[in-house]
């Protein structure tokens, strides 16, 4: 994060639906980030970080608060794609534990 050129801060506005501002910002930032990727940048979901310092640094008004970042930038390297679960183990068909074949 210390080293990236651009973060992008995913800011929510609890005003706006105190049930949906966090989750419509996450989708925004999944958004930004899938196009990221399909122009060749990569990118990592932030979740851990002082919410408020960041708001702070990024001169935020108080009504507004920051929920997700992601640094974006080129990669160093492209790493082999990982293994992932198979398609039954992490989806169900319309019950849950019924395998999706
Ligand atoms: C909601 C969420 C929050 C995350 N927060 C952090 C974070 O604070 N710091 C970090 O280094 N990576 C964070 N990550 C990245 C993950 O650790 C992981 O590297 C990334 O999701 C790639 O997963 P994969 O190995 O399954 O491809 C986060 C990912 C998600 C989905």
């Amino acid at each position: 994060m210390a080293e990236a050129s651009v973060i992008i801060a995913g800011v929510g506005l609890p005003a706006a639906s105190e049930k949906w501002f966090e989750i419509d910002t996450i989708i925004a930032l999944q958004t930004i980030i899938l196009a990221a990727h399909s122009l060749g940048y990569g990118t990592c979901w932030i979740g851990s970080f002082d919410a408020e310092k960041v708001g702070g640094l990024l001169r935020l008004p108080p009504n507004l608060k920051v929920i997700c970042l992601t640094p974006v930038g080129v990669p160093a390297v492209q790493p082999e794609a990982k293994a992932r679960k198979e398609l039954s183990e992490v989806f169900s068909l319309d019950e849950y534990g019924r395998p999706v074949t």
